[in-house]
């Protein structure tokens, strides 16, 4: 494994010549980025799959199933979600945005924390959890307010409400895969930040970038499928590396 990032991200004038010439950038985040804000993750030895189980919580059937379950679930994560902050990773990723031409935010995470940072053009593939969606109409709408606890949310229209994330076996939001897609097709740094990289169609992407001449860079603890053929894997948390990188960037 190489070594960890610190120290070696300015040292290695390859990828600083990278970051250097390259105007249009795209990212992709998973939740790593904000595990350094408390939210956990889904794999790895904290992580939430390790304690629930996704096919009682993440998918259509269960929540048709056991609503009040899925809901009760939700619930406990907006609560955290609603408690955290943007850390530094999200913020550098900000920065970032001001200092070239074209910047993609492609993000797997519902938390809204890099909207919350600042980030301007945010493509959200897996939707958001502050939104619910009616069964019925088909709208959207904004999450219940804090404090509300009725156990199966209703629309105004009658309908039921079910949270407004992608859940597995659910198709991804047309234009948001649409806009991922393009950036990371007409990229010239493709970054994968916090994401094991292992959920599909977001995990195809860094091979995207890559395979249509972008440079991939990777930031994580932990090696993941990306690290076989990333250009350069910076292993570190997000939150330490990228405020490093636009440091770099701004002098
Ligand atoms: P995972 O939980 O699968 O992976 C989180 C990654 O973040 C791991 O590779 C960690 O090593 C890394 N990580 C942990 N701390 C970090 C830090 N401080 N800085 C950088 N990286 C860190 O999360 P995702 O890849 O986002 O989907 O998961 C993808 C999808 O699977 C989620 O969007 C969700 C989940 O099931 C749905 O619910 C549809």
């Amino acid at each position: 494994m190489p070594d960890s990032a610190s120290g070696r991200v300015l040292d290695d004038p390859r990828l600083a010549s990278a970051i250097r010439r390259s105007a249009r950038v795209a990212v992709l985040t998973g939740a790593g980025i904000s595990a350094e804000s408390g939210i956990p993750t889904f794999r790895g030895a904290e992580g939430l799959w390790k304690k629930f189980r996704p096919e009682e919580l993440a998918n259509f059937d269960a929540f048709m199933a056991n609503p009040e379950l899925v809901w009760a679930w939700y619930r406990f994560r907006r609560d955290i979600v609603r408690k955290a902050e943007p850390n530094p990773g999200h913020r550098a990723l900000v920065a970032w945005e001001s200092l070239v031409d074209k910047f993609t935010l492609i993000t797997q995470n519902v938390d809204g924390l890099h909207a919350r940072a600042g980030s301007k053009r945010v493509v959200e593939l897996h939707g958001n959890i502050e939104t619910d969606l009616c069964l019925d109409c088909g709208r959207k709408r904004a999450g219940e307010a804090a404090g509300e606890t009725d156990p199966l949310p209703v629309c105004p229209c009658g309908g039921r409400l079910r949270p407004g994330v992608v859940w597995f076996g659910e198709l991804l939001p047309t234009e948001a895969m649409a806009q991922a897609d393009r950036a990371a097709s007409g990229c010239d740094l493709f970054l994968t930040v916090g994401t094991s990289a292992v959920v599909h169609p977001a995990a195809s992407l860094p091979r995207l970038a890559k395979s249509r001449g972008a440079t991939l860079v990777e930031i994580n603890p932990e090696p993941t499928p990306v690290s076989e053929y990333a250009d350069f894997t910076l292993y570190g948390p997000a939150g330490e590396i990228l405020p490093e990188l636009v440091r770099w960037l701004e002098r």
